[in-house]
């Protein structure tokens, strides 16, 4: 692991950290909040590639163990890992790995809609499949109501999809990827 490496990766926790300072929405008929942070997990993803994004969620992920309050709302600590947004936060290394996965497989050609496309595939069908399904089981909710009430995410979900595609393209010239792909 490169000490560059490790930097992108504390570079982009300190960013979803950041953007848990909007304040969350909370949806009141389910026990996990709109958040700005998923915005992050996608761009973390698209701009960092498969291993610095996944290692970027999983910093996240020590830093919320840690009890740091790094989540909207100043929240951390083992009792959100297992609480209702536990499979959310869990998916995210998943999801930005893949979405890195893809982004660095198409990088010489990447194109907004590519983005924008495995975005949509794993920053929010993956993680709100994983995350709805185990909001069920912890909240002891049959999962067709689980994946009902995650619905409610979706718009705001396919919005941060495209945000982060567009934001990437335009960071695109100081990528690492782009460094990689030279
Ligand atoms: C937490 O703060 O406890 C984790 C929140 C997880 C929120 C999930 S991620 C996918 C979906 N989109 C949102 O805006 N909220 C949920």
């Amino acid at each position: 692991m490169k000490t560059k490496e490790l930097v992108y990766a504390a570079l982009f926790a300190a960013l979803i950290t950041v953007l848990g300072l909007i304040p969350p929405l909370p949806l009141g008929f389910i026990p996990v909040p709109i958040t700005a942070q998923t915005l992050g997990v996608m761009l973390t993803g698209c701009f960092l590639g498969k291993r610095m994004g996944a290692l970027s969620l999983v910093v996240f992920i020590i830093l919320i163990a840690l009890g740091l309050p790094v989540l909207t709302g100043g929240r951390g600590g083992l009792a959100v890992l297992v609480g209702p947004s536990a499979g959310y936060i869990f998916s995210w290394p998943v999801a930005a790995g893949l979405i890195g996965w893809y982004s660095e497989k198409i990088w010489p050609k990447v194109q907004t809609w590519k983005l924008v496309v495995v975005n949509l595939i794993f920053g929010v069908l993956l993680v709100n499949l994983i995350g709805a399904s185990i909001m069920a089981w912890i909240t002891n909710t049959p999962v067709w109501a689980g994946l009902a009430g995650a619905s409610a995410f979706l718009p705001g979900d396919i919005i941060k999809a495209v945000i982060a595609a567009v934001i990437t393209m335009q960071l695109k010239a100081i990528s690492p990827i782009e460094e990689k792909a030279q």
